[in-house]
């Protein structure tokens, strides 16, 4: 059974931070990309604050929570800090990724069916206090079901195998990860989970994925950044938002 409404595009502004940070400025401004993302179609802004702070920082989801007339994904681990911080902001959704200090962006799903217990005490509060938890996980049927004991209401699953193996010409592969998102984006729905999706997603590569039916958003950044410098942020988001709803149209 399809989801209800129309397919949701998050926009990830980490990486206008990040460019930012490299001269240790004020400028670009993810408030103002973020701003700009809204007024372009984006249904959601999502940030992703790292233990190390390498993007987004405290002060930007400050800003972000005071200056958003979209709903924030609120992106962090589940570190007793980060806790503190989506208690203290509640945003509109918080979205529980794995991270590793070395890695240069969040590799895989999390590790949900091994540390039960502890994330469901984790996510408790952050329900609680008004939060929709999303958890971010490889398509694997033990991940989701995990997911749907600790009480998530939401998984995003990780895109970023089926994108990789696309930009790597393994065609096989791809259609390999492509056909595991299919699948368990439906089982998930089954379960009553919302389904969401995102990670390396691309011009090339959205559509197979945008066309599921029970996948409510996508969460997108690292290429939409990119693309921006060649047609401006908001023809960028524009442009995505366009193939998305084609294949959802299909
Ligand atoms: N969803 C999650 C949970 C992520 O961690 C990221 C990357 O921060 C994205 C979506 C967006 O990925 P990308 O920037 O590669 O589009």
């Amino acid at each position: 059974m399809p989801c209800d409404g129309k397919l949701r595009l998050g926009v990830n502004i980490d990486h206008v931070a990040t460019v930012r940070n490299a001269r240790g400025g004020a400028y670009p401004d993810p408030l103002r990309a973020a701003k700009l993302a809204q007024e372009a179609g984006a249904d959601g802004i999502t940030a992703h604050l790292r233990e190390d702070r390498r993007h987004i920082s405290d002060a930007d989801i400050d800003g972000l929570m005071a200056g958003l007339s979209v709903p924030l994904n609120f992106e962090m681990a589940a570190t007793p800090e980060m806790q503190t911080i989506a208690l203290r902001h509640k945003p509109h959704a918080v979205c529980i990724v794995p991270e590793k200090r070395e890695e240069r962006t969040t590799e895989g799903g999390l590790e949900v069916a091994r540390e039960e217990n502890r994330l469901a005490h984790f996510i408790a509060p952050l329900r609680e206090a008004g939060s929709r938890v999303s958890i971010f996980i490889a398509a694997d049927k033990r991940q989701i079901e995990a997911a749907h004991r600790i009480g998530a209401q939401v998984i995003e699953l990780h895109t970023g195998a089926y994108c990789d193996a696309h930009a790597e010409g393994r065609f096989d592969a791809r259609d390999a990860e492509l056909a595991a998102l299919r699948e368990m984006s439906a089982y998930a729905h089954s379960l009553g989970l919302e389904v969401h999706a995102g990670h390396g997603l691309t011009y090339d590569t959205v559509k197979p994925v945008a066309g599921f039916p029970e996948v409510a958003e996508l969460n997108i950044g690292h290429f939409m950044i990119g693309e921006a410098i060649f047609r401006g942020l908001g023809p960028a988001i524009g442009e995505m938002r366009r193939l998305m709803d084609e294949a959802r149209e299909a």
